[in-house]
């Protein structure tokens, strides 16, 4: 099948795909502390319309799937979905997004299902100040679940992501740079978007990579540029001594919009072509009224050509997405 370009000449190589809207956790940063509407059963996708969807977008050409949510380990069966996108012909690259809490648990079935790599948010190795953040005590889970994730060497790189903010980030980084160096994580920080429900965002709690980055030299030193692949949202470093490596997302300060090749569905069918899109397509009424595959990549094609060229936090008139991260998946 033909490629999926955009507009802009951009080739989609990589979908997120949330499988479900809710999550155990209410980070600050994402989720309100209460009264978030849930989806309803039947208006989330079915693992049949899930993978249907992921059968079609790799046959155009899009070889990495991600799974978020919400926190995709609540969803029941997880390891079922990941079994038959793993045999997805196409499906190059399978990973998974996760608050770790249950992944003490399910690493190894999901492991055993066909997953590759693993993506584990982390904002702090304080447990009173992960509390804080996550509105929930679950630190020494979270650990444990890395702790089982290690245990599998198919399963790697174990990415841990931080979201930087400032004011609260600054005296986490010694410990994560620190955890880095120490454990087979590549630690990275992502900066803070303007996608929390409580819509606290202001651009002056943006902790930067470049800050952070000063902050680890601090302690150790000058870090060394690794090469990054061209579609990467993550500049690369390493220490002096080659012992750890460390990643800087930086969607403010350094819009890699350019470079995206990536596309959201929603835990109820909503094609995104952008985090920050205000407007979404509706590829679950498709799924449902009987439409073909044809039909169903027509509507993708269609969904794509009006990728957004860039997001526009940094200017006058910004319009925060219709939803917040928790609904949209990271
Ligand atoms: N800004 C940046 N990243 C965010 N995430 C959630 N909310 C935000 C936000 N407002 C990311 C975190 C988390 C993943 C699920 O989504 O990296 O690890
Ligand atoms: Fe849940 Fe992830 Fe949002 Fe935290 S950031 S509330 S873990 S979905």
């Amino acid at each position: 099948m033909e490629p999926l370009v955009d507009s802009w000449g951009r080739r989609i190589e990589s979908v997120r795909v949330s499988v479900t809207d809710k999550c155990n956790f209410r980070c600050t940063y994402c989720m309100p502390a209460e009264g978030l509407q849930w989806l309803p059963r039947a208006e989330v996708l079915t693992f049949e319309e899930i993978a249907r969807l992921v059968r079609i977008l790799a046959a155009m050409g899009v070889s990495e799937t991600r799974l978020t949510g919400g926190e995709p380990l609540i969803r029941r069966d997880l390891p079922e979905l990941v079994r038959q996108l793993a045999v997805t012909p196409g499906v190059e690259d399978l990973s998974l997004t996760t608050n770790g809490v249950l992944l003490d648990r399910l690493a190894g079935p999901l492991v055993e299902a066909g997953l590759k790599r693993i993506n584990v948010s982390l904002d702090s190795l304080s447990h009173t100040r992960f509390a804080e953040l996550a509105r929930r005590d679950a630190l020494d889970k979270v650990l444990a679940g890395l702790e089982e994730a290690e245990r599998y060497p198919e399963l790697r790189p174990i990415k841990v992501n931080c979201v930087a903010i400032k004011g609260f980030t600054e005296p986490e980084v010694p410990a994560l740079a620190e955890l880095a160096r120490r454990k087979p994580y590549v630690v990275r920080f992502i900066e803070f978007m303007p996608l929390d429900a409580d819509e606290v965002w202001r651009d002056d709690q943006v902790l930067t990579g470049d800050e952070i980055r000063a902050l680890i030299e601090d302690v150790y030193g000058p870090l060394v540029e690794l090469p990054a692949k061209a579609s990467s949202t993550a500049k690369r470093y390493g220490f002096a001594d080659g012992k750890g490596e460390v990643g800087f997302v930086n969607p403010v300060s350094e819009p890699f919009c350019s470079a995206c090749d990536r596309i959201r569905i929603t835990a109820d069918g909503q094609l995104r072509t952008c985090l920050f899109s205000t407007r979404e397509w509706d590829l679950k009424t498709r799924l449902r009224d009987g439409s073909s595959d044809e039909q169903l990549a027509a509507a993708i094609r269609e969904a794509v050509i009006h990728k957004e060229l860039k997001h526009r936090i940094n200017e006058r008139g910004f319009v925060r997405a219709s939803r917040s991260m928790s609904q949209i998946g990271g």
